[in-house]
């Protein structure tokens, strides 16, 4: 089987405070201020250049776009809305409309508005709450322009990085021992995280608040817009291991812990769900491999694993993102390809996959780390906001006129 069904949706994603610029109300954006990760600024300026980026995504063939709304925008205070964010995305909605593609809207990706995140963010009980009543005016003021709506993106990375490793906000650390340094993508640098034991159970609590959270948000849009879409957007990392049963065993209770746990938590409280692959990892594993820009594995492919172990679940499938920082586009287009490859063949297997959103339409603010790494379809340069398409991205063009892997 080398292609996927006829309505199948085919593009490339972003997210708000990655690309959009001018974004200061946030814990992200105050976290910069304090020096504790890189300056975002005006970022891709997307925000005014919306229109122009999509025309090179409809160039290049895509019939689908991921897209996140900014939570500090549009309730910049608590409880208070307004009208100029909402009027803003509905344009961007329109605009997609205008050029036939097919809108997905991320709810929350990532960013707080600093007024939630001082009050504790998703330490605090009553956040589900807080978050539902948000997502729920969204939709009543977007509902009509878009049917497809995630909750929450990638609930697993957002709290490890916040509570365990201590490398976004709130940065706090789980540590036995007081470590001065983190290695974050083959970087090391000092932690100024507040480092302890507590923070693990911070977490574990954070976990099951964003789980109420999705489910909250579902319930409220569910009544809103009871045809809609909704999911929420899990980072599947496949941890396989060789003969070993210790190895066999500790794959398990990984799979279990990072992908497993929120998918039961939240049962019965989506319609599909959206997979972000990017991470194949082997316990007991002694092969070298080759790296990608990040120094994660070069395995495209296994995306076919993340599928299979969420086909239980029986429900769609959206890859909603997968891809590779690549600043020489040398590998962008082998990668995409080998994605393409696992997913079909997962396809074949009995998944029911609707959509391959590459990550990302744009370079763009890779949280931690800045603006070094390269994961657009489109290059930007950074002084002059000048787009480029990469060569990978006419590939990518190719095998979307296929409706799959290129003959
Ligand atoms: C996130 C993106 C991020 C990408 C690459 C995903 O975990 O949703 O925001 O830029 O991975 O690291």
């Amino acid at each position: 089987m080398k292609s996927f069904p006829e309505n199948f949706y085919w593009g490339a994603a972003t997210a708000s405070y990655q690309v959009e610029g001018g974004i200061e109300n946030t814990d992200w954006a105050k976290a910069a201020r304090d020096g504790r990760v890189p300056v975002c600024g005006l970022a891709c300026d997307h925000y005014n250049r919306y229109e122009a980026d999509f025309d090179l995504a409809e160039d290049l063939g895509h019939n689908a776009h991921r897209f996140s709304v900014e939570w500090a925008r549009i309730e910049p205070e608590d409880g208070k809305f307004d009208e100029s964010a909402i009027e803003h995305y509905r344009a961007v909605l329109q605009a997609l409309r205008a050029r036939n593609i097919e809108p997905f809207i991320t709810l929350w990706h990532f960013t707080l508005p600093l007024w939630f995140s001082e009050k504790g963010g998703f330490e605090r009980k009553d956040s589900p709450e807080i978050f539902a009543r948000y997502c729920a005016y969204v939709v009543e003021k977007l509902g009509d322009l878009c049917n497809n709506f995630s909750t929450i993106n990638e609930p697993s990375v957002y709290g490890s990085n916040g509570w365990l490793r201590g490398s976004w906000p709130p940065f706090k650390r789980f540590a036995l021992t007081d470590m001065v340094s983190i290695t974050n993508s083959g970087r090391t640098f000092e932690s100024k995280a507040n480092r302890g034991i507590k923070p693990l159970f911070t977490w574990s609590r954070v976990m099951k608040n964003l789980a109420r959270a999705n489910n909250a948000a579902y319930t409220s849009i569910k009544k809103i817009k009871p045809s809609s879409n909704i999911n929420f957007v899990h980072h599947v990392i496949v941890f396989d291991s060789n003969w070993n049963p210790f190895n066999k065993l500790k794959a398990y209770v990984a799979n279990a812990m990072w992908t497993h746990k929120f998918m039961k938590r939240t049962k019965g409280h989506y319609d599909s769900i959206g997979l972000n692959y990017y991470f194949y990892t082997q316990f007991g594993d002694k092969r070298k491999w080759r790296k990608t820009d990040m120094d994660w594995n070069f395995a495209p492919e296994h995306i076919y694993d993340a599928l299979m172990m969420l086909k239980r679940y029986d429900k769609p499938i959206y890859i909603s993102e997968a891809g590779l920082a690549d600043a020489t586009d040398a590998n962008r287009a082998e990668y995409i390809t080998g994605q393409v490859e696992g997913a079909l063949r997962a396809m074949h297997d009995g998944v029911d996959i609707r959509s391959h959103i590459y990550w990302s339409l744009l370079d763009n603010y890779e949280w931690a780390l800045g603006f070094e790494k390269r994961f657009g379809l489109i290059e930007v340069d950074y002084t002059t906001l000048e787009r480029k398409i990469r060569p990978s991205a006419y590939v990518y063009k190719q095998i979307i006129e296929a409706n799959g892997l290129i003959q």
